[in-house]
């Protein structure tokens, strides 16, 4: 084949990624198995712990599991919010056959360490059995770098990080007696990237991929399998109980209908695809913060040194789609205003 005609079969292979990409909500294998892979009917029977489940992408991938007919243990702090969300489910539930003790409901604080048997025995005790544990829990930030208080950072890798994972070792000698189990994790783009003004958010993220892609090389022969989660942005209750930089204090934000971010309908739709289908990881976006997570992987030089160029405000304009919220990141507005 002639160098030229080769080069035009490159450019055109490139050309259809691109296009393939920039009409896409998820990574192309997420695609590909929404469209061919293993129908959600296939959870029907199936017993889901949802620790995190009292708002959000939990609670819609609650609702999205008994409309295929999946029991599920709903958990957050909120109880109030939990009631609701259980009963929701059973409506949702019903023409699949969903009745109310298919639908646990157990309040349960992942910081709570000491209450992690107690709260897992509760759930053998109900359901006898659990066939998937998915990690959803978490607290964003909007801080920056050189502003966040130590005991922030800890309290965050508490509750999104050791939280979760101590409760997925409590639970994984089940998994490993019955030689087969499923552990989701909800980490983010976050978790694939450095976005500014969530450096201790951003960390727990990456830390459960250190900790659940281990797991994964560890025990995969065994019948376990990891499926990481990595949305971006989706609506939901995040920006409420948002941490900042200073201990305590919570952004106290919300999510406006004109922000442009996923629905939390589809994010849980293709959480449970990415689910049903076993994937290892699954990126779940609108663009461009789809495309830039290809870039990143693929060129992380060149995706990096852009990035440095643009600054953290069009960063974090990009990701929260509005001004108000950039004023989180002062130093480099004020570099920008220098500029
Ligand atoms: N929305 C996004 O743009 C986005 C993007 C990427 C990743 N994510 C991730 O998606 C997951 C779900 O977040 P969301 O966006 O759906 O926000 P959300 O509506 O605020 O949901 C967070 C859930 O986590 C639970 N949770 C937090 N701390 C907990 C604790 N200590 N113990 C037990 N449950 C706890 C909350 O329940 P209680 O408050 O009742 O305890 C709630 O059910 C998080 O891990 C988040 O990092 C979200």
């Amino acid at each position: 084949m002639e160098l030229t005609s080769l080069l035009i079969y490159i450019g055109i292979f490139i050309t259809l990624f691109l296009l393939a990409i920039l009409i896409s909500d998820g990574d192309l294998t997420l695609m590909f198995a929404e469209r061919f892979g293993k129908r959600l009917s296939s959870v029907k029977g199936q017993v889901y712990w949802i620790v995190g489940a009292s708002s959000g992408i939990g609670e819609y991938l609650a609702y999205e599991l008994v409309a295929n007919g999946a029991k599920v243990v709903l958990s957050g702090r909120r109880e109030n919010e939990l009631q609701k969300v259980k009963a929701q489910c059973l409506i949702i539930g019903k023409k699949s056959g969903i009745s109310e003790a298919d639908v646990l409901l157990l309040p349960v604080d992942v910081a709570k360490l000491e209450l992690h048997q107690q709260y897992f025995d509760a759930v053998l005790k109900h359901f006898g059995t659990l066939d998937v544990l998915v990690n959803n829990a978490g607290r964003s930030q909007r801080a920056e770098w050189m502003n966040i208080d130590i005991r922030v950072d800890k309290d965050m890798f508490d509750g999104n990080v050791f939280g979760l994972l101590n409760l997925s070792r409590i639970v994984m000698p089940h998994f490993l007696q019955k030689k087969r189990g499923q552990i989701a994790v909800t980490s983010s783009v976050c978790g694939k990237v450095g976005a500014p003004c969530s450096a201790s958010y951003n960390a727990t993220k990456h830390a459960l991929h250190g900790y659940f892609e281990t797991l994964r090389a560890e025990l995969t022969t065994q019948g376990i399998s990891v499926t990481m989660l990595c949305p971006g942005p989706v609506f939901s209750d995040l920006l409420s109980a948002c941490a900042t930089d200073t201990y305590g204090q919570k952004l106290g934000g919300a999510m406006t209908k004109k922000d442009r971010r996923m629905s939390t309908e589809r994010c849980a739709r293709l959480c449970a695809v990415a689910m049903v289908n076993h994937l290892d990881e699954a990126w779940i976006s609108i663009n461009p913060v789809l495309l830039s997570l290809y870039a990143s992987q693929y060129a992380p030089s060149l995706f990096r040194s852009f990035n440095g160029r643009l600054g953290a405000r069009v960063a974090m304009t990009l990701r929260d789609s509005r001004n108000d919220l950039v004023n989180s990141c002062k130093q480099d507005s004020q570099q920008v205003k220098s500029d």
